[in-house]
């Protein structure tokens, strides 16, 4: 399933927000336009469907409470609301789902949270109206959505895993290869992949060396010198990525990957999410640390290393960069173009023009970027 659309009213930065998704969509816009803002509904929405600890209490709460969750633009109306839609296909002809979800706070003391609304609709039929008679009875009910009980969500289970499904990935390589040295401290769903390894050592054999087999041959091109990869496990257990490259002495060994260049880390990190999981797969900057030729072919590489799997990942990049969108295979339909102003930001699609020049051949980085660039910068460098 794919999420095709998202309506978001008072979240964050946005006062109202209306996006639709293709299957690789681009958040483009300046510096906190709200991009991540944007990737974070969809990891909202995963966190309230946790079966263990999840629920729409904890998942405001994990985010310093509804005061810094409801848009600062908006003061008169307290409720935030969260729309999507869903279908089978990413074209959006054959919709199925409708997800409705908006919230405020109880306004007396305890500042629990309450569901103002929770809707769900199956093709054209509405099969989930919250307030319904069993919230009126029993006002507590409305703590909770329908999406974090069991019994509750028995038709709408398939929302559930879509939402569950998701992941958010944002690698630091500097907490990959010294997370040992670092220790403590890991974050819930291990956003910045310091638990890389251990997943790693978690996929059972067979799938993990096939997909460390297609992981091999995009590095050999992307990464001069770079020979193979494997997976091994340390005379304490430990597991381990290592690499062999062509321009070491013949018995120079293989190399742990604390030896690894950032680029490359980031990039393994990406490709292995795009194998693993089935569900939408938000990208925070995947640019980062790579060089300009390998960021041009991320968005084909994002096809590629998917090609021939069953089911192949919806993808939600934030991106500045002007390489990425210099790929011609960019769909137009999934760029959403964030542009700041005084009551929040604002999320358009591309317009006339710019589909114009994309028609014409140009691409991205040289309609849509340019657009983004922040009012008199050239004063940063005066400054
Ligand atoms: N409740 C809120 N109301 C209004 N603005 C908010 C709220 N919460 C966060 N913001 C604003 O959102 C901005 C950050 O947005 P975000 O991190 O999504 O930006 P971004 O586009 O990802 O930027 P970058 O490219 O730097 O990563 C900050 O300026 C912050 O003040
Ligand atoms: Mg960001």
């Amino acid at each position: 399933m794919f999420i095709t659309a998202l309506k978001l009213k008072n979240w964050r930065n946005f006062r109202q927000a209306e996006l639709k998704l293709a299957r690789v969509s681009y958040l483009i816009g300046p510096n906190a336009s709200g991009k991540s803002n944007i990737l974070d509904v969809f990891r909202f929405l995963r966190d309230v469907c946790k079966p263990d600890g999840g629920g729409l209490q904890k998942a405001v709460k994990d985010r310093g409470g509804i005061t810094k969750l409801r848009c600062l633009h908006h003061r008169r109306d307290p409720e935030v609301r969260i729309e999507l839609r869903l279908s089978d296909t990413i074209d959006g002809d054959s919709e199925r789902w409708r997800y409705v979800l908006a919230f405020k706070t109880e306004g007396k003391g305890a500042q629990r949270i309450v569901v103002t609304s929770e809707q769900v609709w199956r093709d054209d039929e509405q099969i989930l109206d919250r307030p319904g008679s069993d919230d009126s009875r029993d006002p507590m009910l409305l703590t909770e959505t329908h999406l974090e009980q069991t019994l509750a969500n028995r038709e709408f289970r398939s929302l559930v895993d879509v939402f569950s499904d998701v992941t958010y990935l944002h690698l630091v390589p500097q907490l990959l290869k010294y997370g040992e040295h670092i220790g403590g401290h890991r974050l819930e769903d291990d956003p910045f992949g310091q638990g890389f390894l251990e997943r790693l050592a978690k996929t059972p054999k067979k799938t993990r060396d096939s997909r460390l087999n297609r992981i091999q041959a995009a590095l050999a091109v992307a990464v001069p010198q770079f020979k193979a990869l494997r997976f091994e496990n340390d005379e304490m257990g430990h597991p381990h990525l290592e690499a062999l490259y062509e321009h070491h002495r013949p018995n120079a060994g293989w190399q742990g990957e604390e030896h690894f260049s950032d680029g490359t880390l980031r990039l393994l990190g990406m490709l292995w999410s795009l194998l693993d999981g089935n569900g939408l797969l938000l990208l925070e900057e995947p640019e980062l640390s790579l060089h300009q030729a390998v960021v041009e072919q991320i968005p084909s590489l994002i096809d590629r290393v998917q090609r021939g799997r069953k089911v192949r990942r919806q993808v939600l990049i934030s991106t500045h960069s002007q390489a990425l969108l210099s790929n011609p295979g960019i769909d137009p339909a999934g760029i959403a173009i964030l542009e700041p102003s005084r009551e929040g930001s604002k999320v358009r699609s591309v317009n006339l023009s710019e589909a114009a020049g994309l028609d014409a051949g140009l691409s991205a980085a040289d309609v849509v970027l340019p657009q983004t660039r922040p009012k008199g910068v050239e004063q940063l460098g005066l400054w």
